[in-house]
């Protein structure tokens, strides 16, 4: 099993869109795959169809009292949801043993299940994120095509993971991914530049063999397959879009051993 983790602590990267679409594509390759909810917003439960707050189970309970992880099946992939309660878990979890630990350990119970296991992590730095970080193998860090938050983001970043990686030393990063990038844009193609020097610049083990993908455009159809609760592939088949997100489904896949 190979645990992925979409992460970067701000909000409104496409962490949940890149989430889904890549679950799905992994699933139809074959690559039995898990996405894991761990914002309390729930946007990937919403995503799959899920009414959050009609959930007997969620994440939260694994989490809190290391009751086994609930898996919801859908049309595209099998979830583990979340909910609100989530936040709640995030302030107690402060005060319990192995904190850090406790996705990890929730995961490594169905390790022999999935060959993959995709997290879709919170807009935030704290509990939830720091488990996020420990239970990956590889990240995928999603960046937003806006100069501005390309830097203030960056240095955040790697700090976050350089600590993660004194926690879970076999963490590697696995990519960054340029987002919602409209090319005719002179901003947006500056933070494409500015991705490319700063994944230049970063040279610790955990960076070794990171990728900047190819940038997922900006795209409409790409919102409206979410509020549709689709794939882009099942949404609109031909989308531009598709190619950035297929190949990052590659790369992950070429790091998963799958088990028949
Ligand atoms: N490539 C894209 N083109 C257009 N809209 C996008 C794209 N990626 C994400 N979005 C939209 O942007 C919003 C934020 O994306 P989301 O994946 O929820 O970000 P995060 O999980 O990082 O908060 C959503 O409404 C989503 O549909
Ligand atoms: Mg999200």
């Amino acid at each position: 099993m190979t645990v992925f983790s979409v992460f970067n602590m701000s909000g409104g990267v496409g962490k949940t869109t890149l989430t889904m679409n890549l679950a799905h594509e992994l699933n139809t390759r074959g690559v039995k795959t898990l996405a894991v909810d761990m914002d309390p917003q729930a946007s990937l439960t919403t995503f799959f169809g899920l009414d959050a707050y009609e959930l007997p189970k969620t994440i939260h309970n694994s989490l809190m009292d290391s009751e086994p992880l609930p898996i919801e099946s859908s049309e595209w992939c099998d979830l583990a949801p979340a909910n609100l309660t989530l936040a709640q878990a995030e302030l107690s979890l402060t005060a319990e043993l192995r904190r850090e630990y406790r996705l990890a350990d929730a995961l490594s119970k169905i390790s022999d299940q999935y060959d993959a296991i995709i997290v879709d992590g919170p807009p935030s730095l704290g509990l939830l994120s720091v488990n996020c970080l420990v239970a990956a193998d590889y990240l995928i860090v999603p960046l937003a095509t806006n100069y501005k938050a390309v830097e203030a983001t960056m240095g955040l970043l790697r700090v976050s993971i350089e600590i993660a990686s004194k926690v879970n030393p076999g963490l590697k990063v696995l990519g960054l991914v340029p987002t919602m990038f409209d090319r005719r844009t002179s901003g947006a193609r500056r933070a494409k530049e500015a991705i490319d020097d700063i994944a230049k610049q970063l040279q610790l083990p955990m960076f070794e063999g990171m990728q900047v993908f190819a940038p997922v455009p900006l795209r409409t159809a790409i919102s409206d397959a979410q509020e549709a609760h689709q794939p882009l592939s099942v949404y609109d088949s031909k989308n531009d879009g598709l190619k950035a997100i297929r190949k990052i489904a590659d790369v992950m896949a070429s790091q998963v051993e799958v088990t028949v």
